[in-house]
């Protein structure tokens, strides 16, 4: 059997807990394939048995997708809004409120089951005009307030953390000259800490920045903040490094610098991490990348006062990156068509996963070779723009009923499996391999089972012209 593990991003893995059986081999129908893994796993359920938190970045707008959709609802723990509770979305005139997408996001949370983190109440980014142009700082300061009031009272109980100041340092340790800077003096940070306390009494408080993930000039002013606010009972509960890092440059000394903030009896957490790399990403560079994933994850397991880690955002196909930095990108662990990418195994591993190949069916030689229509499939796609999805059903025209299945058929016009239910869906080239789940690898004679996926084409989604059963070749229809 081929390890895929030297041939990064050459199709989907096995995420498995413990020792498996999966090395144990089945033989059906004139065919060897592995037995299947009993306890596949993911994110969300190894984090939660390290007791960490794994979050990602949701846009609510994208949750109609459905490969979105079930990543969000099955790989997280906490959900944080990447814009939907920003202050120009939900007060873009003063003292008028927009909550849609800032309640969509909330809503997701707690249908869910996930722990809700709000991000941001008071930012110099996607700030809206009204209050840039607050010449007095008395006007700003109450509109500072009142706007924390009206978020963060409006989540009050729900919300885990809050950002409640986000990106207030320039790099070399100086305030950045934001307008709360300007117009309120050093004290606004305070200010803003202790409204919000008043508004959520049980939501952490955070600062949040960049380039803050090693120990420098900036990290270091955030950590005298908190030594002051330590010192004086200024509300301060917890600190986010958004870690938007580079391949290669995960700070050699980011435990230390989380530990000596933890040690300030502050928590801390990964608040935003992506790792880009320049585009297009290559095999080196996605190995490299989940290198560095695997160590980000590592810091803060190490690191007892980390809350977690949430990725900023799910698929590279949405992250902010290529928008700021042209050129760069890549920088997630499900590429632009929601496969798995190196990273997200670094990740599996990094939180005590096993990573095992996906099983490749091995035909030998049967002794009785079955004739040709001991299978019938038939193929139904749904298509759409440049997405469908398929429903397969096998059926077992045989005589003998089928312990274990993996139907093979191939693409020919580029066609790409997103995502898949009732069957471990995966491919490779144009190849696909449909795998049965462990609870329908059964069909008696006569008997069937249906599967299906979701894919993207780009302008013709031809049905496959053949399919094969454990090796053997099917009828269709
Ligand atoms: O909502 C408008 C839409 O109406 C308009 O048609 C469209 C046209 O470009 O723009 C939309 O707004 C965009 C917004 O995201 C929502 O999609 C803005 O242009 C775009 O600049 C904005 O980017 C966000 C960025 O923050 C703004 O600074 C990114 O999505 C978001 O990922 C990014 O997140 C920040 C964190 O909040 C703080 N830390 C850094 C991180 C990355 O920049």
């Amino acid at each position: 059997m081929i390890d895929r593990r030297t041939h990064p991003g050459r199709g989907r893995r096995r995420t498995l807990v413990g020792l498996l059986t999966a090395t144990a081999l089945a033989m059906i129908a004139g065919a060897v394939v592995p037995a299947l893994a009993s306890s596949a796993t993911t994110l969300k359920d190894l984090a939660e048995a390290k007791g960490k938190e794994i979050g990602f970045a949701l846009d609510p707008n994208r949750l109609s997708e459905s490969a979105y959709r079930n990543i969000a609802d099955t790989e997280f723990n906490l959900v944080v809004a990447e814009n939907a509770m920003k202050w120009d979305a939900t007060e873009p005139a003063r003292g008028s409120f927009n909550w849609n997408g800032a309640d969509q996001v909330a809503n997701y949370a707690t249908s869910g089951g996930k722990k809700l983190y709000g991000h941001t109440l008071v930012w110099h980014s996607q700030l809206p005009g009204w209050v840039s142009n607050l010449s007095s700082p008395a006007e700003l300061r109450t509109a500072m307030v009142d706007h924390i009031s009206a978020v963060a009272g409006r989540y009050r109980g729900r919300v885990t953390a809050w950002d409640v100041v986000n990106e207030a340092f320039n790099d070399d340790g100086s305030r950045r000259s934001s307008v709360f800077q300007q117009r309120l003096g050093n004290g606004y940070i305070e200010e803003a800490f202790r409204a919000a306390r008043a508004a959520d009494p049980t939501a952490k408080l955070c600062i949040n920045d960049y380039s803050t993930d090693g120990i420098n000039n900036k990290s270091t002013a955030i950590y005298s903040l908190v030594q002051d606010f330590k010192a004086r009972g200024v509300p301060i509960d917890c600190v986010g490094f958004q870690a938007h890092l580079i391949v290669g440059q995960v700070p050699a000394n980011m435990q230390q610098n989380l530990q000596r903030f933890a040690d300030l009896g502050v928590d801390v957490r990964i608040t935003e991490l992506d790792i880009r790399m320049q585009t297009p990403a290559d095999a080196t560079k996605l190995a490299n990348q989940a290198a560095d994933y695997r160590r980000v994850f590592q810091v803060c397991l190490a690191v007892a006062r980390c809350a977690g880690v949430t990725v900023w955002g799910i698929t590279d196909r949405y992250s902010w990156v290529p928008g700021t930095f042209p050129g760069q990108g890549a920088a997630l662990i499900w590429d632009d068509n929601y496969q798995r990418k190196p990273a997200y195994d670094a990740v599996t591993e990094a939180l005590g996963g096993i990573v095992t190949p996906t099983p490749t069916p091995t035909v030998t030689s049967p002794t009785t070779p079955p004739p040709v229509g001991g299978c019938r499939v038939s193929y139904t796609p749904n298509t759409w723009n440049t997405g469908f999805t398929a429903n397969v059903t096998v059926a077992n025209l045989g005589t003998t009923t089928v312990n274990g299945w993996i139907l093979t058929f191939g693409f020919t016009a580029g066609q790409q499996v997103t995502s898949g239910w009732n069957a471990t869906v995966t491919q490779s080239g144009g190849q696909v391999t449909a795998q049965n789940m462990s609870w329908n690898g059964t069909i008696p004679p006569n008997g069937s089972q249906s599967f299906g996926f979701q894919g993207t084409h780009s302008g013709t989604n031809p049905s496959p012209t053949s399919y094969a059963l454990n090796g053997n070749p099917c009828t269709i229809g």
